[in-house]
């Protein structure tokens, strides 16, 4: 298969979820990491969380070892992906569902948490500020979002914005050459600059 050919989402995580762990504790700078500290900016008391994208769970490690009690409610797009939680976590209060997270209802007032892990840097700024509001309404009054993803910083980029708008034009190029519906999403990596995400979720209801 070409480097450049796009794959439709849960299709690119359906065929590598038996390499995806290997690839995320080892061969990324920092993976492991990123996803082990999330554990410690959730609050003492936390019960319920809403984890999308979850993945095969890899972030929950250290939240299930900091609150065992800890009821999880995980959604993916990928079948082959939510199997690995199964095999890794069968004692725990984890409930699955398979399917789009932009399209699902997540209810209102009810997560003292809600978590993403690296699943968001594949979406559009329209896209993100939907999904951002449908975060905001379904956590409780005191309730908390954590993002944990890939953006574009003045650390890295003379120019972020410039980065992302080639990256979105690069995803558009490779959509239309390869004649790909403009409804469905594929796998491409379309990180946004950290003012970007600021305005997104100020723009939602959060303050940061
Ligand atoms: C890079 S993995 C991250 C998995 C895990 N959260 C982690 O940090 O290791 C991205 C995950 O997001 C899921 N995903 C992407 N878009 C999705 C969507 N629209 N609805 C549900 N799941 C989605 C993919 O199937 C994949 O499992």
């Amino acid at each position: 298969m070409s480097k450049d050919r796009l794959e439709e989402m849960s299709s690119f995580f359906n065929s590598r979820a038996d390499i995806y762990d290997i690839n995320h504790i080892s061969d990324i700078d920092g993976g492991i990491e990123s996803k082990n500290i999330l554990a410690t900016f959730m609050p003492m008391g936390t019960e319920r969380i809403l984890d999308f994208g979850i993945g095969t769970g890899l972030e929950l490690v250290e939240i299930i070892k900091r609150f065992p009690n800890i009821e999880i409610t995980g959604i993916d797009i990928s079948a082959n992906m939510l199997k690995k939680i199964g095999e890794r976590f069968s004692q725990n209060n984890i409930r699955i569902f398979c399917g789009d997270y932009l399209k699902l209802d997540f209810g209102n007032n009810y997560f003292d948490v809600v978590l993403s892990s690296m699943t968001l840097h594949h979406y559009n700024h329209t896209v993100k500020l939907d999904l951002y509001k449908k975060i905001y309404r379904c956590l409780s009054e005191t309730g908390l979002y954590i993002e944990n993803d890939y953006m574009l910083s003045e650390h890295e980029f003379i120019d972020p914005q410039k980065q992302e708008d080639n990256l979105f034009s690069e995803y558009e190029k490779l959509k239309n050459g390869q004649h790909l519906e403009s409804s469905t999403y594929y796998h491409f990596d379309t990180p946004c600059t950290v003012e970007n995400q600021k305005k997104l979720l100020l723009s939602a209801g959060f303050f940061l």
